[in-house]
């Protein structure tokens, strides 16, 4: 993992945020690079969940909400972790993770535990009171249960259909770590899915989702035996969820939650009704009947599959006799898809390269590097996890063609310039 974390310093994909003030606990701020694997994840989840298929739709709530929805949804109550104090370092603890009734920084007795809820709050408006008081949404699914009658009011929706949305949602996690794993700012990508109230129905949508979830990382280049599946205990279950599993990774610190993919059932849009005296049910032609649909959910983080993406395609290896640090993410998820090389930095190479990049730049991420060996240049795209190498030489000059580098094999063959964009594009099997 610390690898990793140098790396993603290194090349630009995670800083430490406010680095420059000593940090802001566990925050992350992410570079250039960064921020190209996070939209790339993104958007292979959005392609994949809502864009290629006709019963997703997509939506975009405030993360402000009103105050009710987190009465409604039951995290005002039981959105919380049990929490103890050292009395005498005055450290504090989730008191699930401990394993001994002393504190294990200093050995100190400990307090009791007591419920911390973990919705970070602030006001809306000038005025700073109870009224005026607001929560960061903890999840993004309850933008979605609001959104219910809307949807199926103006969008002439049949069951079962999902509605997905991605967006920050903030935790005042009491141990966030392991880098971008567990922070107290995230974003989650989730999507909830309305099928008939039917035990039937919602369990052959479950096994559908949880297939389809595990298949989206290794199809994204995640190995299948970093991966497993993991059913929640019913002491474990969250407090809406009427069963869940975990897509697990086998992260450097062990097995973790990737993806939850819940049964809720109806308890949101029940809730909600309950709340707001709004009717949030649906009516099916097909049984000439209303009720409130269930729900299966699956929910991921961006960041932590991000991580998993980064974790995954880490490697070392030995190239013409030497060490290099490579990330071989697929295609489609590395930031950028083609470094553009100069040979050398003279008999018009250099002009040369810059045109074949600004052409290649027209459909994707490249960049052009003239410093130092060719040989240092390839190791710099390799760590950055940069598919293809784009190399400019004399024989370039004489017949319009250049060298295409592969990451992983290292290999190279010649293709046309004219014929580089097209070639690019087959290798990625998708443009971003
Ligand atoms: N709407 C259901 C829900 O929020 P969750 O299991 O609490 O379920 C879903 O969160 C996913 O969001 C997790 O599987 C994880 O990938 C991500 N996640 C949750 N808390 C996180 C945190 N503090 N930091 C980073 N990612 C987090």
């Amino acid at each position: 993992m610390e690898k990793l974390v140098n790396l993603c310093k290194r090349r630009g994909f995670v800083f430490p945020g406010s680095d420059i003030y000593g940090g802001l606990g566990s925050t992350f701020d992410y570079g250039p690079l960064g921020i190209e694997l996070k939209r790339n994840v993104r958007e292979a989840w959005w392609s994949e969940v809502v864009r290629r298929r006709f019963d997703v739709l997509g939506l975009d709530s405030a993360i402000l909400m009103h105050p009710r929805t987190w009465a409604a949804s039951g995290h005002l109550e039981n959105f919380t972790d049990p929490l103890v104090d050292c009395r005498s370092c005055k450290q504090r603890f989730r008191s699930s993770d401990l394993s001994t009734q002393n504190c294990p920084a200093c050995g100190g007795q400990l307090t009791e535990p007591r419920q911390f809820n973990l919705m970070f709050k602030t006001f809306i408006g000038p005025v700073e009171d109870s009224a005026s008081t607001v929560y960061l949404r903890p999840e993004t699914a309850q933008g979605i249960f609001v959104n219910f009658a809307n949807i199926v009011d103006t969008q002439r929706v049949k069951l079962p259909f999902g509605v997905a949305q991605t967006g920050k949602s903030f935790r005042n996690e009491i141990t966030p770590g392991n880098f971008i794993f567990r922070t107290r700012e995230f974003e989650q990508m989730e999507m909830e899915f309305f099928v008939r109230p039917d035990e039937t129905e919602e369990q052959r949508w479950f096994d559908y989702w949880v297939e389809e979830r595990l298949n989206w990382f290794v199809k994204f280049g995640i190995r299948r035996e970093n991966l497993r599946l993991r059913p929640h205990d019913l002491e474990e279950l969250s407090h809406y969820s009427r069963g869940t599993t975990d897509i697990e990774y086998r992260y450097p610190f062990g097995w973790g939650e990737l993806e939850g993919i819940a049964r809720r059932g109806s308890y949101d849009l029940d809730r909600h009704s309950e709340m707001s005296g709004r009717d949030l049910s649906y009516y099916d032609e097909e049984s000439k009947s209303r009720f409130r649909p269930w729900v299966v959910e699956p929910a991921l983080g961006l960041d932590r599959a991000m991580l998993a993406f980064m974790l995954d395609a880490f490697d070392e290896d030995i190239v013409e006799g030497e060490e290099r640090v490579v990330l071989r993410l697929d295609p489609r998820l590395a930031p950028i898809k083609a470094g553009v090389f100069p040979l050398l930095r003279k008999s018009g190479q250099p002009e040369k390269a810059w045109q074949v990049a600004e052409m290649l730049r027209k459909s994707f991420m490249v960049s052009y590097d003239q410093a130092g060996s060719i040989g240092r240049r390839y190791r710099r795209q390799d760590e950055a996890g940069t598919p293809f190498g784009v190399t400019i030489d004399h024989q370039t000059m004489e017949d319009d063609t250049v060298t295409l580098r592969d990451r992983d094999s290292t290999t190279q063959v010649r293709v046309a310039v004219a014929d580089l964009a097209d070639e690019l594009t087959r290798r990625i099997g998708w443009s971003t």
